[in-house]
């Protein structure tokens, strides 16, 4: 039996993913900082016939990251895929919105910490055995101002593009060891109430892109556009 551990596992673009994997056979290992909430996509998961655990971390508290990865790798006998995608739809410490004028070090900071030091924590806890195994997946979200900033997410975007610039080296350095790596920039709004103009998307129409990402595994990255 093969593994996913999502890491930002919510009730949106999270579940989807589990879904998406369980389905296809996968055991999920579910990595969020509320335990409570992760029960509830357990529970959803079970009664669709999907064996999820829930491993409760906080991206920004990187030694909790890797503990959680280790008990999910114990417990399941590896993890074969990795997905990244933490989302702040309740309150992270730190994180702010700022333009790139406005932005100082102190407004930046944090949101390095939340992309690119939580992803890179992630993938250092996992690709040790994926490469021993020669085999393994490692997809890494962002939104679309990863590629294409807009003014008003500054910070946001700079430390998101810093992640995405890494995954694509990553996939450029692992190419022929088996281990597969790629970005996904997701360039809609994700549900409902998208704002007045705003291209939105279901969870269930973006995640079947990583399972194709995760079959295919040739393409560095896909920008989703609705
Ligand atoms: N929503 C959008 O409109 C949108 C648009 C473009 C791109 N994206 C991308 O899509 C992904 C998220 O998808 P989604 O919005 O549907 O979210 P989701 O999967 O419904 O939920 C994401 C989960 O991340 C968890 N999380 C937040 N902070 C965390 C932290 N510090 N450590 C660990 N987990 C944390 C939250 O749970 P806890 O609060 O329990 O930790 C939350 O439930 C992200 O990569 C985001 O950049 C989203």
């Amino acid at each position: 039996m093969s593994t996913i551990a999502v890491i930002g596992a919510g009730s949106g673009l999270g579940l989807a993913i589990a879904r998406t994997f369980g389905r296809r056979g996968f055991d999920v290992a579910l990595i969020a900082r509320t335990p409570e909430k992760l029960d509830i996509l357990v529970d959803q998961l079970g009664q669709e016939g999907i064996k999820a655990a829930a491993f409760p971390a906080d991206v920004m508290d990187r030694s909790s990251l890797t503990a959680a990865l280790e008990r999910a790798a114990a417990r399941f006998g590896g993890i074969d895929v990795l997905e990244y995608s933490p989302a702040p739809h309740t309150p992270v410490s730190g994180l702010t919105m700022v333009t790139p004028s406005e932005t100082t070090v102190d407004d930046l900071q944090p949101q390095v910490e939340y992309n690119l030091y939580g992803a890179v924590t992630a993938a250092r806890a996992v690709l040790p055995a994926m490469r021993e195994a020669g085999a393994g997946t490692l997809l890494f979200t962002t939104g679309g101002g990863s590629v294409n900033p807009i003014p008003m997410l500054g910070n946001v975007n700079a430390a998101a593009a810093a992640l995405r610039n890494w995954v694509l080296n990553l996939h450029n350095e692992l190419s022929g060891t088996g281990v597969y790596a790629a970005h996904v920039a997701i360039s809609t709004w994700i549900g409902a109430n998208a704002p007045e103009g705003f291209p939105s998307a279901s969870p269930e129409q973006i995640a079947p892109i990583y399972w194709m990402l995760h079959e295919e595994r040739s393409h560095p990255e896909h920008i989703f556009t609705g």
